[in-house]
């Protein structure tokens, strides 16, 4: 899908279809009102009607309307004029797309009318773009006969009052966050047995070509090298051979401090010995979303040349039972020294994750999020609306919750206090793995992360809830790349 900016009365635009903005009660945009006008009240004559509501979500789409120069007409209802906030703007984007049916290739939007308060032309144009683009993705590459259903919009304009250079900068900033988005739910998508580790590893290196990125893929005998015997311990049931793969965007100069992004790349999570009941197992393929958020965030980064450093490190492997496997009880010494007892194998993410995090100290972060589908006990939180964010650092928290919201990609703050690490002692080691069963999980997950993230600012995303979708709708959700990019924007200035 591709988008363009028009200078044109949406009565005289030349597309498939434009798309105008109604709110409820009758109550038109400017562009509704300018078609009403010309066609002699064909918009109030369908709103009369009862066919179309204004309501959000709602599209009605009309046919040669009278002095309309496009084919067709479609009404997008945008809700109570005084109510139109960001959400509503992003919906009336994906209602666009999706009501222009499958007739549609050439979509012109009037959205000069769509105005959320507060917000500017550059974060129009970018939501739009993510919005629309996000309704025609499609996960079929594993299929033998593509799906023919559902939009199939490929050109958007955007009808403008006047040329608006902050517009064709957001649907550039747009089209790259999609485009990073799109990719993390690629992989997200793919089954275990095609997106293994190593696979990862090779979409790395690939990514790595296209988009100028340094790109080093570190085996079973580099992680053996660099004593990680945490994230080793998680690999031992496993025929996969496990990968940590480190991605090197430099947008600024050598000097500048990097932020660091890391991934937990399980491409498979079983339980391990401690097997997970057999429901809904499938999901735990979606087990490396946060790994595949840092390959779709540094795509989108690269796609904008961001003037900042950005270093994406994935850790990645399977959690499966087997005869080598780690048991319950075992105890392992991670790459910070920390002996960790391993209560239960089904607390993986951890054990990945704290040794990779002992690994970036290297790059003297300027700041490190891990994104990590981590805790159940997130999604009983949280659900699937907030991604769970943890930090030591308040003004890095505090960013990171700002870019959530202006990216439609929101968070909510968690708790990491020193207090609860009391409730990870171990009788046998000096940290535990879990702690006890029915108390607050994802921030005890988040305070064992913190012991091995003391040289940086440091903050977690939890996203088990939000990284995809179950039922019918079932398939990875692309987040939390628009809050990593928006993040990073920010910071590039
Ligand atoms: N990958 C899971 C977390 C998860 C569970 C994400 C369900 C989304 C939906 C993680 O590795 C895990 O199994 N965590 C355990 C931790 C527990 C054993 C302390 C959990 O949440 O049950
Ligand atoms: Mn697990
Ligand atoms: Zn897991």
């Amino acid at each position: 899908m591709e988008f363009s900016t028009k200078v044109a009365a949406v009565d005289a635009v030349k597309a498939d279809c434009v798309a105008v903005g109604i709110y409820t009660d009758g109550a038109l945009t400017a562009a509704a009102r300018r078609i009403d006008t010309v066609s002699g009240g064909a918009v109030t004559a369908v709103i009369n009607s009862g066919d179309a509501t204004g309501k959000r979500g709602n599209a009605v789409l009309l046919r040669n309307v009278a002095g309309v120069t496009s084919a067709r007409v479609l009404l997008v209802g945008l809700g109570k004029g005084g109510e139109f906030n960001d959400k509503a703007f992003a919906e009336a984007a994906r209602t666009a797309v999706r009501g222009a049916g499958t007739g549609v290739r050439d979509l012109a939007i009037a959205v000069s009318d769509w105005k959320p308060r507060g917000r500017d032309h550059a974060w129009q144009a970018r939501t739009l773009a993510v919005a629309a683009r996000e309704t025609v993705f499609r996960t079929d590459e594993l299929k033998s006969k593509k799906d023919e259903n559902g939009p199939r919009v490929t050109q958007v304009q955007l009808l403008l009052d006047a040329r608006d250079a902050h517009v064709e900068k957001g649907l550039k900033e747009g089209v790259a966050i999609a485009n990073g988005a799109a990719l993390t739910k690629r992989l997200g998508n793919l089954p275990g047995n095609v997106c293994t580790p190593s696979y990862l590893g090779a979409q790395a290196v690939q990514l790595g070509k296209e988009w100028k990125l340094e790109v080093e893929v570190l085996d079973r005998k580099d992680i053996e090298k660099l004593k990680m015997g945490s994230f080793l311990s998680v690999t031992r049931g496993s025929a996969e051979p496990p990968r940590l793969i480190v991605m090197k965007y430099h947008g600024a100069a050598r000097s500048q401090a990097p932020v660091v992004l890391v991934g937990k790349g399980i491409t498979f999570d079983s339980g391990g010995i401690s097997l997970k009941p057999g429901a809904a197992m499938d999901e735990m393929k979606f087990d490396m979303c946060g790994a595949a958020s840092v390959l779709g965030t540094l795509r989108a980064v690269a796609e904008m040349k961001l003037r900042l450093n950005v270093i994406g490190v994935v850790v990645a492997c399977e959690n499966l039972p087997s005869g080598t496997a780690t048991k319950p009880g075992d105890i392992v010494t991670s790459m910070s020294g920390q002996t960790i007892e391993i209560l239960n194998t089904d607390a993986e993410g951890r054990l990945i994750l704290c040794d990779a995090l002992t690994y970036v100290e290297r790059y003297k972060p300027a700041a490190v999020v891990d994104i990590a589908t981590l805790t159940g006990a997130c999604v009983v939180a949280l659900g699937d609306v907030n991604s769970g964010l943890f930090a030591t650092d308040e003004a890095l928290a505090d960013e990171l919750l700002k870019a959530a919201r202006a990216a439609l990609d929101p968070a909510w703050r968690m708790p990491v206090e020193d207090d609860y690490q009391e409730h990870l002692k171990s009788n046998f080691a000096d940290v535990a793995n879990i702690g006890p069963p029915g108390k607050a999980g994802a921030v005890l997950a988040a305070c064992f992360l913190a012991r091995f993230t003391r040289a940086y600012k440091w903050a977690h995303l939890d996203i088990a809830g939000t990284a995809w979708k179950g039922g019918n709708a079932k398939g990875a959700t692309g987040r939390p790349v628009p809050l990593l990019t928006n993040f990073l924007m920010k910071r590039a200035g």
